[in-house]
């Protein structure tokens, strides 16, 4: 289970859709597994495995309660889960994941019979890793490779795209998220299906490793749930990519860079081809190209003001070129998109996707007594004074302008989300680049917010985008999950003055609320950018040097941008 929990002005985030379950009640059987759990937990230690599984299969099935949960959140997703209809169908081509009719699928689960269930959330990071070059072999008794390609693809449900989930499997983990979306494969955030993993490697000095790796199960504090690291602290080893283009069978082999004693949580990435500007993600890259890189992890309201001046600085550096890197980027703030955007490259539209939302009967009247109060709660789905008409930018004048003539969606909608502030700061600002020196480069986990900064950019002002890692030759998408707006029940139901304010017990549902939609030239729409496969225009693998030192990448980036090499 997994829920982004981040608050900032508008507390807008995206996600794919998020699933839910869980039903608990305890029973007697298992008091000693349940008491080792809650000892440990009370004393901050690390749970046996065993005991934690008796523990939580022990609470009984309550029935009742899975009916209520079920109900509502049939009742949330039909009324404003946006991609209820579109998730039933097939993924288009580039895409894999399984199709859902959710309908179907929630009123199978009233059918079914369970013994007991549970629920987890989230995990923690605790190391990096240093390099040995060893390769992992096996994982688990399966060829390396297949191993972390099954559970990316079984197990991962951030993205659509293969690739990416890949990459999410093995990327490093990022602080401020402290292992949510990165390195899944050792870091997990549900019950693994083992107590602990094999793994076999060879090692350029030792030879032959083989060694077993129990899970190291912890409280997270942060996120009141349980955390999985199947590689103790002292004893760390992570995964990197060789692109093996050179070799005939073109197979992506996998290294394994083993352990570390020292947790290496804090210390700087190793840069060694680019120099840092003052600031903390501004370099310049040292192949006398004059490219500054903007390093962008997050989207932060509060970066606005840094975000503009680094651009500044790049300009009084007289920087010809720039390479944004939005690696790893879970998203955040929806209007950080539309003040970058705006800011790079000035538009007489608003630069933002059209959206739009669902409406039911209950939801008119807050529609229309929001725009009669001139509400200006950026906050409410509902708020017409929040939206501009699509295409023509005006602000609404009416209930029915905003609504249009579908019966359960609005008329197509600009976002309208930048506060005179963020206008002020948008003002008078000019840089001298063109999409031509703007190059943008991700791992395709570069989410919500920042896969509608990229897509934009990428779509309408036509910047090129490079993919990194991922799955040996296969087209690549450089961005995850551009659903347009994650909500929560509580919250959907107040803004909506719906009578059923939220899913029973202590189960999370997360929801999309908003479709974001491409467009053509002539402003027709086109596609449901969720369910599009939009891959990069070039392709970048890892290696076992460029995945601890980015500026090699980047390094490959200039030379693109600098049309010193095709792509
Ligand atoms: C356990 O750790 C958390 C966070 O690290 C801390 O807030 C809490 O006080 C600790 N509890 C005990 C009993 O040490
Ligand atoms: C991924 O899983 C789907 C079933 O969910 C399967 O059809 C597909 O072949 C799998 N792809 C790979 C590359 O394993
Ligand atoms: C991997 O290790 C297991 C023992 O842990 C061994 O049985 C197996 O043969 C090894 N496989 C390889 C490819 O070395
Ligand atoms: C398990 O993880 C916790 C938290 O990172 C750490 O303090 C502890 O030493 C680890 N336990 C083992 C056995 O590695
Ligand atoms: C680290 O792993 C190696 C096998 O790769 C094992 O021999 C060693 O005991 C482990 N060290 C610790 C501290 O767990
Ligand atoms: C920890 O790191 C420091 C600096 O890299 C090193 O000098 C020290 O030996 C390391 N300690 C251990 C236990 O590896
Ligand atoms: C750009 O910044 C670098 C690093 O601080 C500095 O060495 C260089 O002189 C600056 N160039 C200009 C034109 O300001
Ligand atoms: C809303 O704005 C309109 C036009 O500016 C104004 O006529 C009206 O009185 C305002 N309504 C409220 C409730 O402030
Ligand atoms: C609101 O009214 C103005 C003035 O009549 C008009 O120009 C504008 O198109 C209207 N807005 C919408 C969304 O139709
Ligand atoms: C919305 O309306 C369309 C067309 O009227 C219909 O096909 C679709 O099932 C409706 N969707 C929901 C979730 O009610
Ligand atoms: C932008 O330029 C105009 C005209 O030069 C000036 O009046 C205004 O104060 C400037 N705005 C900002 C935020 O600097
Ligand atoms: C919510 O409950 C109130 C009072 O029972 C009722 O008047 C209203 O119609 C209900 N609204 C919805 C959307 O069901």
């Amino acid at each position: 289970m997994k829920i982004i929990q981040v608050h900032s002005k508008l507390n807008i985030y995206l996600i794919l859709f998020v699933l839910l379950l869980v039903i608990v009640l305890p029973s007697s059987t298992a008091k000693i597994s349940c008491s080792k759990v809650s000892n440990a937990l009370k004393k901050n230690k690390s749970v046996e495995y065993n005991d934690l599984k008796k523990c939580l299969e022990s609470f009984p099935f309550n029935a009742k309660l899975a009916t209520e949960t079920v109900d509502a959140v049939l009742h949330f997703l039909s009324s404003y889960y946006v991609f209820f209809d579109r998730a039933k169908e097939d993924p288009p081509s580039g895409l894999t994941y399984q199709p859902v009719d959710l309908k179907n699928e929630l009123s199978s689960l009233r059918k079914k019979q369970f013994n007991s269930d549970y629920d987890f959330s989230v995990l923690d990071d605790t190391v990096d890793s240093s390099n040995k070059d060893c390769e992992v072999i096996e994982i688990g008794g399966k060829p390396a490779l297949q191993a972390i390609i099954d559970f990316a693809n079984d197990t991962i449900q951030y993205s659509k795209d293969l690739n990416v989930r890949f990459n999410m499997a093995l990327a490093p983990s990022q602080q401020s998220f402290p292992g949510q979306f990165f390195q899944q494969f050792t870091l997990r955030e549900d019950l693994p299906k083992t107590s602990s993993i094999k793994y076999n490697l060879t090692c350029p000095k030792k030879g032959s490793v083989n060694f077993e790796r129990k899970w190291n199960i912890t409280f997270h504090h942060g996120f009141g749930g349980f955390s999985f690291n199947c590689l103790e602290q002292n004893n760390q080893t992570a995964f990197s990519l060789n692109d093996n283009s050179a070799s005939s069978d073109k197979v992506t082999k996998l290294t394994s860079r083993d352990k570390i004693t020292n947790s290496t949580l804090n210390n700087e990435p190793k840069i060694a081809h680019a120099q840092k500007l003052d600031g903390g993600s501004l370099y310049l890259l040292n192949d006398g190209s004059k490219t500054g890189v903007v390093v962008i992890s997050e989207e932060k309201v509060t970066d606005e003001n840094g975000l503009k001046n680094d651009f500044q600085k790049l300009k009084n550096n007289g920087t010809k070129k720039i390479i944004l890197d939005m690696s790893n980027n879970p998203g955040g703030a929806i209007t950080l998109s539309l003040f970058l955007t705006s800011l790079l490259f000035s538009s007489k539209q608003p630069n933002s996707f059209p959206t739009d939302i669902m409406i039911n009967d209950f939801t008119i009247p807050k529609i229309e007594k929001n725009l009669k109060a001139n509400s200006t709660d950026d906050n409410d789905v509902y708020n017409p004074n929040f939206f501009l008409s699509f295409p023509s930018g005006s602000p609404f004048n009416s209930s029915s302008e905003f609504i249009g003539t579908r019966k359960n969606r609005t008329s197509n909608l600009y976002l309208n989300t930048l506060m005179p502030n963020e206008k002020k700061l948008l003002e008078n600002v000019s840089f001298p680049w063109t999409s031509d020196d703007i190059i943008i480069i991700t791992n395709g986990f570069c989410a919500s917010a920042c896969a509608l900064i990229t897509l934009y950019l990428s779509e309408i002002h036509k910047v090129r985008t490079i993919a990194v890692g991922g799955l040996f030759d296969n087209q690549m998408s450089f961005s995850t999950y551009p659903g347009g707006q994650v909500t929560s029940p509580e919250e959907i139901a107040g803004f909506a003055g719906d009578n059923i304010t939220d899913v029973p017990g202590i189960n999370p549902l997360s929801l999309t609320i908003r479709e974001a939609y491409s467009f053509d030239e002539n402003n027709n729409i086109k596609d449901v950018l969720e369910y599009s496969f939009k891959p990069a225009d070039c392709r970048i693998y890892y290696d076992e040097k460029n995945v601890v030192d980015s500026s090699l990448l980047w390094l490959e980036a200039s030379k693109i941008l600098n049309n010193e090499v095709k792509c």
